[in-house]
């Protein structure tokens, strides 16, 4: 299916005028999600994250219906009334995507053709001064994607970055900062955070990223171009809403919501999320296992995949000029087989 001329002028349009799109998301790879997923008129389609609707408006324009999932009420309210005039074309859904099955089975729909999933915050939500993820802006540190204070998935705890680093040991901040953020310093951070805290509060995000910064050493600061609270900043932002345990949760739940023969699509920005998808997609498309001291290879009870992309597709070098953060965006596909 070809995106019309039209309509991908627009998108460029939108690109480079429109601050709506750039403050609410700019869709990423847009022509290999709806090739890859197999978009066109009637079938229904599963946008698990919804955000500025710049997937789901493609899905809503090829004549497709959609349910589109998204946690923040901000995004939700956006959408809906940005792809308004699609009417009952599109039906949102307030609910963190780890709950698909169940909300599906809420609107009476029991299978759909294809479940799509943007993963990660949206670029409003890191420009954002109120939602708390933004290092060059100040606001309270917050972080939460849900902010109603209404817990919407049992994997998420719904307390706040500031919250968190209050309250967590410097162990585990540690880890948390070398694992999801990849930091270098984590434990030095993390001990000098908990010292910290005996005199300081960090209820701010310009006061935690200014603190981190004056913690690093002058070579570090002299060679990064990235901005030193980067990856702490990262590593809170998936604690606080549990990016990885609403994934794992969300994917076998996603292939139980599709026709046989319907497609699921990931897209990660982080290489912890795009390993989770790759292992799951793998052990879940594996007819035959087999083990050394098994007298022969035995079925897979767990099959139920056949995996689309083997490797993970990538945004061209065109669209990384135009929307620098489609540059670490990887996207797998795959289709329910049984
Ligand atoms: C990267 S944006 C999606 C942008 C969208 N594809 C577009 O083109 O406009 C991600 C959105 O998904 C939402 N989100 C992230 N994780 C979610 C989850 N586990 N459940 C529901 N929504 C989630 C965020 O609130 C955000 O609005």
């Amino acid at each position: 299916m070809t995106l019309s001329k039209e309509f991908l002028q627009e998108l460029e349009q939108a690109q480079l005028g429109n601050t709506n799109w750039e403050e609410y998301h700019q869709p990423i790879m847009p022509q290999e999600v709806v090739d890859l997923l197999e978009v066109k008129s009637g079938k229904v389609i599963v946008d698990a994250t919804l955000g500025g609707g710049g997937h789901t408006e493609l899905f809503l324009s090829l004549g497709a219906q959609v349910i589109g999932f998204d946690q923040d009420e901000e995004a939700r309210v956006w959408a809906k009334q940005r792809l308004s005039h699609y009417g009952d074309k599109l039906t949102v859904v307030a609910s963190n995507f780890a709950h698909i099955d169940e909300k599906l089975s809420e609107l009476g729909v029991d299978s759909v053709d294809a479940i799509f999933a943007d993963i990660g915050v949206s670029s409003h939500h890191l420009d954002a001064d109120y939602r708390g993820m933004s290092f060059q802006r100040d606001g309270a540190l917050d972080m939460r994607m849900n902010q109603t204070g209404q817990q919407i998935s049992s994997e998420q705890t719904g307390k706040t970055a500031a919250e968190i680093i209050a309250q967590t040991d410097a162990e585990t901040l540690s880890y948390w900062f070398k694992t999801y953020g990849e930091e270098p310093m984590a434990w030095r951070l993390a001990q000098r955070i908990v010292e910290a805290r005996e005199h300081t509060e960090f209820k701010t995000t310009l006061q935690l990223a200014e603190f981190i910064k004056d913690q690093m050493p002058a070579k570090r600061l002299a060679m990064s171009r990235k901005h030193p609270a980067t990856k702490v900043f990262q590593a809170l932002r998936m604690v606080v809403n549990a990016e990885l345990g609403v994934l794992e949760a969300f994917l076998p739940r996603a292939v139980s919501c599709l026709k046989v023969g319907g497609l699921v699509g990931v897209m990660s920005f982080h290489s912890l999320e795009d390993r989770q998808v790759k292992q799951f997609f793998k052990k879940k498309s594996q007819k035959m296992l087999d083990q050394p001291n098994w007298p022969a290879p035995r079925a897979n009870p767990d099959y139920s995949l056949d995996v689309v992309t083997s490797k993970p597709v990538m945004a061209g070098e065109d669209e990384v000029a135009n929307n620098p953060r489609s540059r670490s965006a990887k996207l797998r596909v795959a289709r329910r087989a049984v």
